[in-house]
């Protein structure tokens, strides 16, 4: 009995040693910087930038009281999934999605952002400090799938430059940041198109294209029929979705298609009127996308 009683005793003042220790490794985790809430009217703009509906899968990296995925979640019927570090902001988003009856669309996740899967996202939402952006950078551009939309809230990526930018004025903002603002950015992830790729028209000619990425930026295109040297112009590229135009004496062909992993296709249009062919295209040799 007095055995128990003294195991007892021991285990309380473990556990009431071990409390404090245990909030003091969670503040070191929070890498990404301490839970500052997105004001409502800055996160359902930032839903409405990244054009959220209800086929959506958004995730939120650190996503303290949920409030991101909770609202795309009950406005635009959207699923999700938050990831935070801090297992009481995690209790707390899962309880709200228990109230709110989406607890089947949504749920929450205590983890480190790096170790999160992002294969289902079709949004990404971010609110983390800048040093923690530029560390999770090489993450979302190699894991994210191509048209995923990133929205992020103050802080960029860097060298990865938005596909769209605003700012707008937000009074409570003075209060927690001391910059009555807010800074949104949107970028498009996009596929990776770097290297040699051969294009066949279908019943038609054959061209070889080679492009260099740096991003989502095509850099440099260039192209050849056979032995003759073609320069393709207004090369395009948006998620998966790849578009040029390339002079062939005096026609002008129009391709847009889309980017499948080692291969593309879609349809090509000449200007004498005649119904658009299709194209496919196979990539013959990779080469890597800049990304610095
Ligand atoms: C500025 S708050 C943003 C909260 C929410 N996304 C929003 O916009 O309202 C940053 C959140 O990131 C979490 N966090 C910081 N570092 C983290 C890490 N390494 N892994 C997961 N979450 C982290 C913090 O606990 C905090 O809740």
């Amino acid at each position: 009995m007095k055995r128990n009683v003294m195991r007892a005793a021991w285990l309380v003042t473990a556990l009431f040693l071990a409390a404090p220790v245990f909030a003091l490794d969670i503040e070191k985790l929070k890498t990404g910087g301490p839970y500052v809430p997105t004001p409502q009217i800055v996160v359902d703009q930032m839903l409405k930038l990244a054009a959220v509906g209800e086929k959506d899968y958004v995730i939120d990296l650190g996503s303290g009281d949920g409030v991101i995925v909770l609202t795309a979640a009950r406005q635009y019927k959207a699923a999700g999934m938050g990831i935070d570090i801090d297992p009481e902001l995690v209790r707390q988003s899962n309880a709200s999605a228990q109230k709110y009856g989406i607890a089947d669309r949504v749920r929450f996740v205590q983890q480190d952002v790096f170790k999160a899967d992002l294969g289902q996202a079709t949004v990404l939402a971010l609110y983390l400090l800048p040093a923690m952006m530029i560390d999770l950078r090489s993450k979302l551009f190699n894991e994210l799938k191509p048209g995923v939309r990133v929205v992020s809230h103050d802080y960029h990526l860097g060298q990865w430059m938005p596909d769209d930018t605003i700012g707008f004025d937000v009074a409570e903002k003075e209060a927690i940041t001391g910059v009555p603002r807010a800074t949104l950015y949107k970028w498009i992830v996009p596929a990776k198109v770097a290297g040699s790729w051969q294009i066949k028209i279908a019943g038609g000619e054959t061209y070889e294209l080679a492009l260099k990425q740096r991003f989502q930026a095509i850099t440099e295109a260039t192209a050849r029929a056979g032995i003759r040297p073609l320069r393709p112009q207004a090369v395009s590229l948006r998620g998966d979705e790849f578009s040029f135009l390339l002079p062939d004496g005096r026609i002008v062909a129009r391709f847009n298609g889309r980017v499948s992993g080692e291969s593309m296709e879609g349809t090509v249009e000449l200007p004498d009127g005649k119904a658009p062919v299709k194209w496919t295209a196979t990539r013959i040799a990779g080469a890597a996308v800049v990304t610095e």
